[in-house]
């Protein structure tokens, strides 16, 4: 599942994995992660070979926690940075690190190694073009752009979602494109019930056409 900025693919993907028992994948997460490690490392993010160095060395584990929704998390010295990656700063230095082709390769391989917890329900920006390629199940989800913003907002967050995007799709490496046979779920004045369950009924209507 890819798509722009507060477009819903978290809330979404997370409704879909606990309604069909599959395994909650965040890579925005891993991205934040490695960002948030880089500061607390003090590696310049605006230095790509520092930032790749980072993440040629860093040690860590990909574990699936089995809470209310199964998820995979990225821990770094065993420590899943839950609250730090949702900051101001590590918000600021995520497109940084994001924009390296070494630190997108080596997240394509751990996104890849996710499989071994089961299915999956990956959200992020280049899922459908870049990690997973070969998936017949390729969502892309978008709202308006005022409607986005004020999702943020009330998530108590102020951002230049514009800009965002605009970075995300621009990036020389993997950036934000629509996925060849993506689907494309506009939910601007949906609720996540409803978006859910319309792409749901997707991933059925893709399954029984499989088994034809
Ligand atoms: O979804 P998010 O806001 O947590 O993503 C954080 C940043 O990581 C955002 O700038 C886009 C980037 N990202 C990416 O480049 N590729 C992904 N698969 C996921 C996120």
């Amino acid at each position: 599942m890819d798509g722009t900025s507060a477009s819903g693919k978290s809330t979404n993907a997370k409704l879909i994995a606990k309604t069909l028992d599959y395994v909650y994948v965040d890579t925005g997460a891993m991205y934040r992660t490695l960002a948030w490690y880089c500061l607390k490392q003090n590696v310049d993010v605006n230095n790509p070979k520092a930032v790749a160095t980072a993440c040629r060395k860093w040690k860590t584990l990909l574990i699936c926690n089995d809470g209310d929704i199964k998820a995979v998390r990225l821990l770094v010295d065993n420590h899943y940075p839950e609250k730090e990656i949702r900051t101001k700063e590590t918000a600021a230095a995520v497109p940084h690190v994001a924009a390296v082709p070494k630190v997108r390769d080596w997240m394509k391989k751990k996104q890849r190694e996710c499989i071994q917890f089961g299915n999956l329900v990956m959200e992020g920006r280049d899922i459908g073009t870049n990690v997973f390629p070969e998936t017949d199940f390729k969502f892309y989800l978008d709202a308006h752009l005022e409607e986005r913003t004020k999702r943020r907002q009330a998530d108590g967050v102020q951002e230049d979602l514009a800009a965002r995007d605009q970075r995300d799709s621009q990036r020389a490496a993997a950036p934000l494109m629509i996925a060849l046979g993506a689907r494309i779920i506009n939910n601007s004045g949906e609720t996540p019930q409803q978006t859910s369950e319309r792409i749901i009924g997707m991933v059925r209507e893709i399954m029984t056409s499989a088994r034809r």
